[in-house]
């Protein structure tokens, strides 16, 4: 089983603050993930004057994890400027747990979940009438 650096995923995320564009909400916001194959990847939040369109720091770490070859989230944590957990918005989880490795662990305001905890009941890839085969 991998190992997981949770600090290493903290300064990655922290890190990634300093890329987030939240000229509206002043919010920075910066996301890590281990990957599978022991990648670690990374994003922030990208606002937009037309404010709904705004992109979570999750969405684009996603992008970067297919940018990189695709894979399955083995961790995650999500802080703010100042390092603080935030725990992932209703849409994230959906996006994250497309992601998922079975049982992944997640570093929340409250602590430690598992994706399951976060999104449980959810409607995923195998909830389609034909499932992916490597889903
Ligand atoms: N935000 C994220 O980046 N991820 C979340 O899971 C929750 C919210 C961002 C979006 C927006 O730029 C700011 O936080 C305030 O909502």
């Amino acid at each position: 089983m991998i190992s997981i650096d949770w600090d290493a995923l903290r300064v990655a995320a922290l890190a990634a603050t300093t890329h987030a564009y939240a000229p509206y909400s002043g919010l920075a916001v910066g996301c890590a993930a281990l990957v599978t194959d022991g990648r670690v990847i990374s994003g922030c939040n990208v606002e937009n004057a037309s404010y709904g369109v705004t992109l979570c720091a999750e969405c684009t770490m996603i992008g970067e994890l297919h940018m990189g070859g695709g894979g399955q989230l083995v961790a995650f944590v999500c802080v703010d400027g100042s390092g603080t957990s935030l725990t992932p918005c209703g849409r994230c989880r959906q996006v994250l747990y497309e992601a998922a490795a079975p049982g992944m662990l997640l570093e929340t305001g409250a602590g430690f979940r598992t994706i399951d905890e976060l999104l449980p009941e959810a409607f995923g890839p195998a909830s389609l009438p034909t499932p992916l085969d490597d889903a």
